[in-house]
């Protein structure tokens, strides 16, 4: 008799799901934007070789952040040109036109913005209001398409905030609309402290459908703080999305919205996608080794339930 496979789910599919989905992998920026000690910058590149190695193909690497403002991601200058040479998207976030010129001067190819859509979030990340935000990335927006990069728009706050409690639905379709209508060639909607429960979810992708923004340019990004980014998830795959954020071994949170805590889990997105029979290129032993090994590097362990159950990480 054949021993049974424990590390992977029976695959049953289920009506209405896309055939694939593509994994933006959030987490050396993301994760490690949060890590309380900066993790040394050969240990992230070695990170970001593992997560292509496990058959990410969309790695976010960095942010050319203020270095005060983000202090655990100041190695942005040394460690890009660690990774530049994998055959992976390496997306980096740039706040403004400073961030976008040091991004260039490395070659990075894959941009991303990143906005609010409410007034607290954009105040204490960005040091500006909604709109002045915006404002600041019109030009980077102009410039970057000019050199032919891609570039991704995230919206922070979409489901409710720390400071202002729920987000109405149409503040968060008024950024995306103009987002896209500056130009990001996709919209990352994120769910920043956690907050979401699927039938919301639904609500803003309806509501973004009915102001005819196209859900093929649209990707979710759930923090998991209450243990509900997969449900989630599942959600917005309903409704026909298939980019899906998430960050190997759950790292992850902002410095700037309190209760943030780490993303959606890659592995736990990969063992559902896998039962679903949804095809995402990732190998989830490899992706699970390398989440323990991380783990190990930030000295806890990882939050994600499929690392626990599939690894042997110490506890
Ligand atoms: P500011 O203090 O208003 O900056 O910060 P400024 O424009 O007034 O410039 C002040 C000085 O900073 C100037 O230097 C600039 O050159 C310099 P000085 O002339 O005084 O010597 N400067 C820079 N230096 C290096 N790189 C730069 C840069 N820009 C200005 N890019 C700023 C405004 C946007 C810079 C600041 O607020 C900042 O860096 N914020 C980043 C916050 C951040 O990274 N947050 C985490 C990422 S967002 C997130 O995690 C959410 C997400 O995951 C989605 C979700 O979960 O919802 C994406
Ligand atoms: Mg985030």
């Amino acid at each position: 008799m054949s021993t049974p496979d424990l590390g992977l789910p029976m695959t049953v599919r289920a009506d209405g799901l896309p055939a694939r989905v593509r994994i933006h992998e959030v987490g050396p920026r993301d994760g490690l934007q949060n890590e309380k000690e900066t993790v040394p910058t050969e240990v992230k590149a070695e990170f970001i070789r593992r997560l292509a190695d496990a058959g990410l193909t969309t790695v976010e690497a960095t942010s050319f952040v203020h270095p005060k403002w983000v202090p655990q991601l100041s190695d942005a200058e040394r460690l890009y040109p660690l990774v530049a040479d994998l055959p992976v998207d390496l997306p980096v976030l740039v706040p403004n036109e400073r961030g976008l010129d040091r991004a260039l001067a490395l070659g990075a190819r894959r941009v991303a913005v990143f906005a609010s859509a409410t007034e607290s979030f954009a105040r204490a990340n960005l040091n500006r209001t909604v709109d002045e935000a915006i404002a600041m990335f019109e030009p980077v927006l102009a410039r970057a398409k000019a050199e032919g990069l891609h570039v991704r728009g995230y919206l922070s706050m979409c489901f409710g905030d720390p400071w202002e409690g729920p987000v109405p639905v149409p503040q968060v379709v008024r950024v995306c609309r103009t987002l896209l209508g500056m130009g990001c060639d996709e919209l990352s909607l994120g769910d920043t402290i956690g907050v979401a429960t699927p039938g919301h979810v639904t609500a803003l992708l309806t509501a973004l459908t009915e102001a005819e923004v196209p859900t093929d340019v649209l990707g979710v990004h759930f923090h998991d703080t209450y243990g509900q980014a997969l449900a989630n998830t599942l959600a917005a795959l309903q409704h026909g999305v298939t980019t899906v954020d998430a960050s190997a071994g759950g790292l992850g949170g902002c410095p700037y919205a309190k209760s943030a805590t780490g993303n959606l889990a890659t592995e736990d997105l990969v063992w559902m996608l896998r039962g679903l029979g949804i095809d995402t290129g990732v190998d989830l032993g490899r992706l699970v080794a390398t989440s323990a090994w991380m783990a190990a590097r930030v000295g806890r362990p990882s939050p994600s339930r499929t690392v626990r159950a599939l690894s042997h990480q110490e506890q």
